[in-house]
């Protein structure tokens, strides 16, 4: 596993940022423990109201770069659900284990590769009470249909990759692109984790967006550095700050058995550095390994030059979960405001969960129709929150700490001038704009 939290010079934070995002989140509608009237259920977790949002404009931003804006990216949706045969040939049934210590005295249960002392268990402190390491398949099996015979175990896939690799004869003749090209998909994967934690950094169920692309074999070094670049860039374009980031190679004991190069991108998490994505450098061992399990050709014939190769993989493979937990940490700020502290996230414009709230300076049936016309016409190019409960300093705030990047105000000038008050986020500083003009003026600061 290739998520291990790092030491390192990581830069300062405040000691208490992560109890206040955790907080936030379960306060606003971010994050909600899963099944909470139960008791909750094991590091799962629900994404609220205003959660969905973010996790949706991450995956949206990912899939914008990644196939909307490109000509050799197609996407992907394949079924969680796969054959062991699938798993067999990917290596996960044979490879896909973390070493596990079990505590003789407490009973505890721990990663051996995450032990600061290998004689010393972490929960009880006693020293000597550790068992031997044995491995532990993080895959989640279960039945398909009626009868639970050998016949019918299914896994839950532990990574969306494979899908994009069983599938890739079919894109290719249907898709009318040749290497170098890409199959991007975005989706759920589970992993029965030993040591789960750090609120969504990790957890069972989570949400990866990966992609696969193939190039022709002499290509694979420059496609690696290409997207080594290209992914680090992304999260610098969508908000957070470079020195909270970094780029690790993986060193050679820690590369997966596919990979013949890896490299994280990793952000200044509260308590070290932690991988965000990998890049990896997988040679032609998925599609070779395919091929030989099912029988099926998984190669590309170049007609130009009469040449048959099987082709390279270069896979930049991101969490859409954890990034978002990123994003959260990275943004949230503090500061005095008139004797008072205000909460912002300074979010990227395409993260937020809202772009504009929608906020009538009073609940008055003279103000709330206009406030209706101007929501209504904003809806169709942003989500919009509307708020007409409480004193407007107040509902500023709550803006702020949603990340909202712009309020408008209908105030009864508007029933005069036409005119609303944008106020923005970061700067606080507001502007009278006409209500014919306001989606143009809009649009010019979100770009
Ligand atoms: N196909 C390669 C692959 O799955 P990975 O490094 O195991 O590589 C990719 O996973 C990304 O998925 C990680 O960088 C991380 O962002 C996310 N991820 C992996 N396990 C996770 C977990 N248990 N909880 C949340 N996110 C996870």
């Amino acid at each position: 596993m290739s998520d291990a939290e790092s030491p390192g010079d990581v830069p300062p934070t405040d000691d208490h940022l992560m109890d206040k995002v955790v907080n936030l989140c379960k306060r606003r509608g971010f994050v909600f423990p899963s099944a909470e009237i139960y008791g909750g259920f094991r590091s799962t977790y629900d994404y609220g109201p205003v959660g969905v949002l973010m996790l949706r404009n991450v995956k949206d931003a990912w899939w914008r770069s990644m196939v909307q804006l490109r000509t050799d990216v197609v996407g992907l949706d394949a079924a969680i659900l796969g054959p062991p045969a699938v798993w067999e040939a990917s290596g996960h049934l044979a490879n896909f284990t973390d070493p596990l210590v079990d505590c003789r005295q407490c009973k505890a249960r721990h990663r051996a590769d995450h032990l600061d002392d290998p004689d010393t268990c972490p929960t009880c402190g006693a020293v000597g009470t550790l068992t031997e390491a044995r491995s532990f398949n993080l895959m989640f099996k279960t039945h398909a249909g009626p009868v639970e015979d050998a016949g019918a175990v299914a896994y839950l896939r532990p990574e969306t990759a494979q899908g994009m690799f069983i599938n890739f004869a079919n894109v290719l003749t249907t898709s009318r692109k040749r290497p170098p090209f890409g199959i991007a998909q975005i989706g759920k994967s589970f992993r029965n984790e030993i040591t789960p934690g750090n609120f969504v950094f990790r957890t069972r169920e989570f949400e990866q967006m990966e992609m696969e692309f193939f190039v022709p074999p002499d290509e694979a070094g420059t496609w690696y550095e290409y997207w080594c670049a290209e992914r680090y860039q992304w999260y610098v374009d969508h908000g957070i700050p470079a020195e909270k980031l970094r780029m690790r190679p993986h060193d050679a004991d820690e590369l997966s058995h596919y990979s013949s190069g890896t490299s994280d991108v990793e952000f200044a998490f509260p308590w070290g550095w932690g991988e965000l994505e990998g890049i990896a450098n997988r040679g032609d061992y998925d599609l070779r390994q395919h091929a030989e399990h099912s029988g099926e050709r998984l190669e590309y014939f170049d007609q130009a030059s009469g040449s048959r190769y099987v082709p390279h993989v270069i896979e930049p493979a991101a969490g859409a979960t954890r990034a978002m937990m990123a994003f959260l940490i990275a943004a949230y700020d503090t500061e005095e405001v008139r004797g008072e502290e205000r909460t912002v996230l300074r979010l990227h414009h395409r993260i937020a969960p809202y772009t504009v709230a929608v906020l009538p300076l009073s609940k008055k049936e003279e103000l709330v129709g206009p406030a209706q016309q101007v929501l209504g016409a904003l809806q169709p190019h942003w989500m919009c929150d509307y708020d007409e409960t409480q004193a407007i300093g107040r509902r500023y705030r709550r803006q702020d700490e949603l990340g909202t990047p712009y309020c408008v105000t209908i105030d009864f000038d508007t029933l005069d001038d036409a005119a609303v008050t944008v106020r923005e986020r970061d700067s606080m500083a507001q502007d009278r704009v006409p209500i014919e003009g306001l989606v143009a003026y809009l649009s010019d600061r979100l770009v």
